[in-house]
């Protein structure tokens, strides 16, 4: 097969500038900014975000996760602790977040640490979700070969009616689901400009504050 060039795909940015004297001291402040407009303006969920992980083989993997929760504390999502992302975090807590809004011309770069949430913060999640996600999520191993997808639809529609017919909330949520978050320690938000002149802030975690750094384009 040929090479598909794609050089001519190529969009000028003109958002409007970003200046040193708007960024505030605190990235979490910024951070909620940026969302509240990427929700308001983006027409893909704009808690969608790439999670980045490594293991011990060293081999990134990176796919995307929704962001359930923020606060100054972190960013919490929610995934099978079994899965290839959960045993690689076991392995190594150092991940990587990013969001890409491509209306608002942003991007948002987070590196930080990663650790469970309480089972008590996880149950909250999980009873809120609809009775189906539940026993999905319940009988899923996640990034596990899934041998017969058929056998595995009748097991989530049996367990389904028979939940439903226990007139029973009762389906547990699994050890192995759960919440993490990640606490990060630094962030870079990215905005595209003209000709290629974007702006780029990057927060480092000082202990305590923050540094923040102009990076060049
Ligand atoms: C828009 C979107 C949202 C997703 N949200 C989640 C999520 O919140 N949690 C999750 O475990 N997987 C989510 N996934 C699926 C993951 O991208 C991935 O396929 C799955 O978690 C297995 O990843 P792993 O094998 O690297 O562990 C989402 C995928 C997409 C495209």
């Amino acid at each position: 097969m040929s090479a598909d060039k794609l050089f001519h795909l190529r969009k000028d940015y003109d958002a409007t500038p970003l200046l040193r004297e708007d960024m505030p001291d605190d990235p979490f402040l910024l951070f909620k900014g940026w969302f509240k407009e990427a929700a308001e303006k983006e027409n893909i969920e704009a808690n969608a975000m790439t999670l980045a992980t490594v293991g011990y083989d060293m081999v990134p993997s990176a796919r995307v996760v929704l962001l359930k929760q923020f606060s100054n504390d972190g960013f919490v999502f929610f995934t099978n602790y079994n899965s290839k992302k959960g045993r690689q975090i076991e392995e190594n807590p150092n991940v990587s977040l990013l969001f890409f809004w491509s209306i608002s011309l942003r991007q948002i770069r987070i590196e930080g640490t990663v650790k469970k949430i309480t089972a008590e913060e996880s149950d909250e999640y999980f009873y809120s979700r609809p009775l189906e996600s539940q026993i999905t999520a319940a009988l899923s191993s996640q990034s596990s070969p899934l041998p017969d997808m058929e056998e595995f639809e009748q097991k989530i529609m049996s367990t389904l009616f028979q939940t439903m017919e226990n007139a029973s909330d009762a389906v547990l949520r699994p050890e192995h689901w759960g919440g993490y978050i990640v606490e990060p320690h630094s962030f870079e938000f990215w905005q595209g400009g003209s000709n290629r002149f974007h702006d780029r802030f990057k927060y480092i975690a000082t202990g305590g504050g923050w540094d923040i750094q102009r990076l060049y384009p």
